[in-house]
């Protein structure tokens, strides 16, 4: 089967032919709790668009196990994604034939919902002759802000969900350095706990802020760590104790006593998330020279607290921040589409025996000119973090997959 690319642009390295019809991508997102699509057009100046962009958040199935249950996660994946690949479709207004290629978030995540995005991609590719794009989720999220923000290379992302904390420098389409990751739970991961211990609501982190703006944080002395530390690695389980040993020596806990838990908690993460960034900035500076931003997304870039931190940051580092709207920091097709597109215009893309990825770090993103990565020995560190609830999330912790 011959798969046609884009008419603008050459296979092997996104060299403009003349031809200056942009570049129309679907985008399918279905590694976590999220199912999504969405359709974003890209011109060949690399400027982008959203033509639609579908979001069906599955908080309800999980909210009763306080966390993600991956059978479940894959079940209303499969139910929902036709309906929410049509409406993206329809929004855009476009058929099939109209577009330039299938883009789907191939991990790393949950597996049995990164098969049911794969798989419908291949399928819509097969039938419809388009080239697939198997895109890197992590990749998604660090290049949002060259869609939304037409943020130019070299740029430092830090970016913070439930299932992953990483500052990347981010050189080029699939080519991304990390420079600092933590060493157990995400940040968001972190707030759902304390969220869970306090008997918030799921997922913790808008709760925990929600309660945090009316609390006093000076009541309790919770440690900072990794403060001041050379690397810009990061470490929340000690600080989570803290906050157990705390809420037990207390208890039973009034709403005065939530509302201060939640204040100090947010602001002992805050402080150590000034202090990590502030480190990877350096740590880009000294590698990759001056960054042209600092880039923040994921979940967790929704917290005000968290944004004016990264803000007075940024203007130290005398660089500007730059964050994507809260619809696009968080889990959503658009991203995936975008990161299809670029990838696309450079001549990146896939088979249809591209394989799905539990776990899939960033360095072993194939750019131009790297060859086919070959199983590379993989850390805790590049995997989701287990956002996953109780003993089912033992199903998230297998090896890639290859269907
Ligand atoms: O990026 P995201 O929507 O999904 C993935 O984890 O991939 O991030 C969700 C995470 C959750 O852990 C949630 O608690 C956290 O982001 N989050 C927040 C806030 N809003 C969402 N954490 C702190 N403050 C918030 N306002
Ligand atoms: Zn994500």
């Amino acid at each position: 089967m011959s798969l046609a690319l884009h008419p603008g642009y050459t296979a092997a390295e996104g060299v403009l032919t003349g031809d200056a019809t942009p570049m129309l991508v679907l985008g399918i997102e279905t590694t976590c709790d999220e199912t999504a699509a969405a359709v974003v057009e890209r011109a060949a100046t690399g400027a982008g668009r959203i033509l639609s962009d579908v979001v069906l958040s599955q908080i309800n199935e999980h909210a009763a196990f306080g966390g993600v249950v991956p059978e479940i996660a894959a079940r209303a994946h499969v139910e929902a994604l036709d309906t929410i690949i049509d409406k993206a479709m329809g929004k855009a207004q476009l058929g099939f034939a109209a577009l330039d290629g299938i883009a789907v978030a191939a991990g790393p995540g949950l597996i049995g919902g990164v098969l049911v995005g794969l798989t419908t991609a291949k399928a819509i590719a097969l039938v419809t002759e388009k080239p697939l794009i198997a895109v890197n989720h992590l990749e998604a999220h660090a290049l949002t802000a060259r869609l939304t923000h037409a943020t130019t290379f070299p740029y430092c992302l830090f970016l913070a969900s439930g299932g992953h904390t990483q500052i990347i420098a981010v050189l080029g389409v699939g080519n991304y350095v990390r420079l600092g990751t933590t060493l157990d739970d995400a940040i968001g991961e972190a707030f759902d706990k304390t969220g869970k211990l306090l008997g918030l609501g799921y997922p913790g982190g808008p709760e925990v802020e929600k309660q945090a703006t009316a609390g006093n944080a000076a009541r309790f002395a919770l440690p900072r760590p990794m403060l001041g530390r050379a690397h810009a690695d990061f470490s929340l389980s000690g600080l989570k104790t803290a906050l157990r040993l705390e809420a037990e020596r207390i208890a039973p806990l009034g709403e005065e006593d939530v509302r201060d838990l939640c204040a100090a908690f947010q602001q002992s993460i805050v402080e150590v998330i000034a202090d990590r960034v502030r480190m990877g900035l350096k740590a880009f500076q000294e590698r990759h020279g001056r960054p042209t931003a600092l880039v923040a997304a994921g979940g967790v870039a929704a917290n005000d607290a968290v944004r004016q931190a990264l803000q007075r940051v940024a203007v130290e580092a005398s660089t500007a921040l730059v964050v994507p709207p809260p619809q696009l920091c968080t889990d959503n097709g658009a991203m995936i589409a975008w990161a299809g597109a670029e990838r696309l215009a450079l001549g990146l893309t896939d088979t249809l025996e591209a394989a799905a990825h539990a776990r899939w770090p960033l360095s072993e993103v194939r750019g131009v000119g790297t060859a086919e990565p070959a199983g590379k020995a993989v850390s805790a560190a590049d995997q989701p973090a287990s956002k996953a609830a109780g003993p089912q999330a033992a199903g998230t912790k297998g090896g890639s997959v290859r269907p």
